[in-house]
């Protein structure tokens, strides 16, 4: 599918909950956020509906996020209901590891092909600090278990705040060397006041090349992270939804007041 200004559009990024068992600092507020009440949140048959249309319009490549998407009860379920959609040819999950070694085999065999795993230093205390009491411990053998479960690429996902020059990020960049893994920094934004970071190693916030449409756990179709534009995908059909979307995509991101990348999935 092409959207207005003749960008192919094949990439869907799904945000299967809003929940997250981590606080990190640059995206939570320390005390948490409101949580959306379970009505309101697509379920499996919802999403996997939807997922179906768009893929039969053009979308090969599909991601789940969060929150934290290994939150979500039956999260393997939803993975093996998009595997079995004919022509995904990327099937992805961007998760935060903590819960990885116990679901990544059981993922792997559902038919999820590979992960991004959220790691911004190797230091245990610094962790703690930055996640607000997670346990590094958990994340290492989260990617562990990922990589002996065929998980492939497994990459890690790293939040810079002014550059991978820093102390953290050259401590993760060493730790992927050693490990064999793919690492992309990603500059610190603030959607609210318009901050758009870079990607280093990948292709997010290039809006000249942007292939992606954005679906949040409650159904509300996003066509930009950086726009407060989004469709009820309860209100219409995928096909419409969709079509709407492509309409209004916007050539170039502005600001998102009421966003968080809790709730849209980075
Ligand atoms: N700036 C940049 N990336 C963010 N993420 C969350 N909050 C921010 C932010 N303020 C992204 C990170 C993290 C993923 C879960 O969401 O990539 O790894
Ligand atoms: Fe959770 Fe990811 Fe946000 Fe951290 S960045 S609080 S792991 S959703």
């Amino acid at each position: 599918m092409i959207d207005c200004i003749g960008r192919k559009i094949n990439y869907l990024r799904i945000s299967v909950t809003d929940r997250c068992n981590l606080r990190c600092d640059y995206c939570m507020p320390e005390e948490g956020i409101k949580m959306v009440d379970h009505s309101r949140i697509l379920t499996f048959s919802q999403i996997a509906d939807f997922t179906k249309a768009a893929v039969s319009m053009g979308i090969d490549k599909v991601r789940l996020t969060g929150g934290e998407p290994l939150v979500r009860r039956g999260i393997t379920q939803l993975v093996s209901e998009i595997a079995k959609i004919d022509g995904i040819t990327d099937l992805s999950m961007t998760t935060n590891g903590v819960l990885l070694s116990e679901f990544a085999k059981e993922l792997r065999e559902a038919g999820l092909m590979r992960v991004n795993i959220s790691l911004d230093t190797t230091d245990l205390k610094r962790y703690s600090q930055i996640t607000r009491g997670g346990d590094i411990h958990n994340v290492l053998s989260g990617i562990s278990a990922a990589k002996e479960a065929g998980l492939n690429p497994v990459k890690i996902n790293c939040v810079v705040d002014k550059s991978s020059q820093e102390p953290d990020a050259l401590k993760v960049l060493e730790f992927t060397k050693l490990n064999n893994l793919n690492v992309r920094f990603i500059h610190k934004m603030d959607l609210k006041r318009g901050e758009f970071g870079i990607v280093e190693g990948g292709d997010g916030g290039n809006c000249n090349i942007c292939n992606r449409l954005r679906l949040t756990s409650t159904g509300m179709l996003k066509p930009c992270l950086f726009s407060d534009f989004e469709i009820d995908i309860t209100k219409y059909s995928a096909r419409e939804a969709i079509e709407m979307a492509l309409k209004i995509k916007p050539s170039k991101g502005l600001v998102n007041k009421e966003g968080n990348f809790y709730n849209i999935g980075g």
